[in-house]
């Protein structure tokens, strides 16, 4: 179906009007602190089908679902272990996903399949606002075509989803600009799926034991089952050739010297060779993770075909950061 795509404002009739569309079995683009997303009823078969659809996303990738208040927990999944709890009690609402034993009720189509939910509570005041409008969870993939970077606009949303969807809530820029922290349990201990703005560092000091599944920092083989689908799908990837280059600054800049003609991603315009086309994403993790996937955007948009990028640090949010970034360059690494 071909739609007019409309921008809404967060103000309270937006919501409404958008939590009509959701009530009616449609689908919509919101803001959460982390990207943008693409919601729909979670229990409603036919609205999450339309959101693979809009994405191109494969129907064994499960969907993340949102809760807004506790009491709707036990919509989606089915236990909730102490461990999950003390997470729930330290780090929601915000960007924390849980991946748990699902209820009966909730569809195979929005768990892509599987026994088990990802379930997370938003901090964003327009997607909370609209899940409680809605009255039921909500089924919420990032909202960029599948295999895009992830939208951390409304406008990029639009770039994406112009003619798929029939509205988007511009709620403004998303502060984290990653993707939540996507954890399962194993004996009392997490398991980081995906890394997010809730750092290993943090769930360690809530859990004591902290695991990172190898999927974090390296490629999964396609034909091995992964803890975590989305980690067997080609990710972020812009037009460009994306080099990840691990080095000092001197030396990054000394590479870049002589690969004339590729854009420098930087933490700062001194890494940059005079003369050499850069977009600058910032020295701490934070700022790292609120600019990158616009990088990335705006490096296709520059027409850019070679991009050369300082590595971030593996720890902290520096590895979320890392994460994006090595499956955006295909997992070319280059170390000086
Ligand atoms: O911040 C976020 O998490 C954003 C916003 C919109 O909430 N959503 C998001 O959803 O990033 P998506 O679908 O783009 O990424 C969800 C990731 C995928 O890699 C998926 O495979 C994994 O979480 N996931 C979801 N449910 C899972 C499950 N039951 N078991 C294992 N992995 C799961
Ligand atoms: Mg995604």
């Amino acid at each position: 179906m071909s739609y007019q795509t409309k921008i809404l404002d967060d103000s309270p009739s937006s919501i409404k009007q958008a939590a009509e569309i959701i009530r009616a079995g449609d689908i919509v683009g919101i803001p959460t602190e982390t990207v943008y997303g693409l919601a729909a009823d979670a229990f409603n078969e036919n609205a999450v089908r339309k959101i693979f659809a809009a994405k191109g996303r494969p129907a064994d990738n499960p969907l993340i679902v949102h809760i807004s208040r506790m009491d709707m927990f036990f919509r989606a999944a089915k236990e909730l272990p102490e461990e999950a709890l003390r997470c729930a009690e330290r780090f929601w609402p915000g960007p924390l996903t849980m991946v748990l034993p699902k209820s009966e009720a909730l569809p195979y189509v929005t768990s892509g399949g599987l026994q088990t939910v990802g379930i997370r509570m938003p901090s964003h005041p327009a997607a909370r606002a609209l899940i409680e409008q809605a009255d039921t969870p909500l089924a919420a993939p990032s909202a960029n075509l599948s295999g895009k970077p992830s939208p951390t606009s409304a406008a990029h949303v639009f770039e994406d989803m112009n003619g798929r969807i029939p509205a988007i809530i511009d709620g403004g820029e998303c502060r984290a600009g990653v993707e939540s922290t996507v954890i399962c349990f194993e004996n009392g201990a997490a398991r980081i799926l995906r890394p997010g703005r809730v750092t290993a560092e943090m769930l360690r000091s809530a859990l004591g034991r902290v695991i990172i599944d190898d999927g974090v920092l390296h490629a999964v083989d396609d034909s091995a089952p992964a803890a975590s689908p989305g980690m067997k799908y080609k990710h972020y990837s812009p037009k460009a050739e994306v080099y990840v280059i691990n080095s000092t600054a001197e030396r990054f800049r000394e590479y870049a010297k002589e690969h004339t003609g590729a854009l420098c991603l930087v933490f700062e315009p001194s890494d940059a060779p005079d003369g050499a086309e850069f977009i600058c994403i910032g020295k701490s993790g934070e700022e790292q993770a609120n600019r990158l996937f616009a990088a990335l955007r705006e490096a296709d948009e520059r027409g850019a075909k070679t991009v050369l990028a300082r590595c971030p640090q593996k720890s902290g949010v520096g590895l979320a950061v890392y994460n994006r970034l090595i499956r955006a360059a295909a997992f070319r690494e280059i170390t000086l």
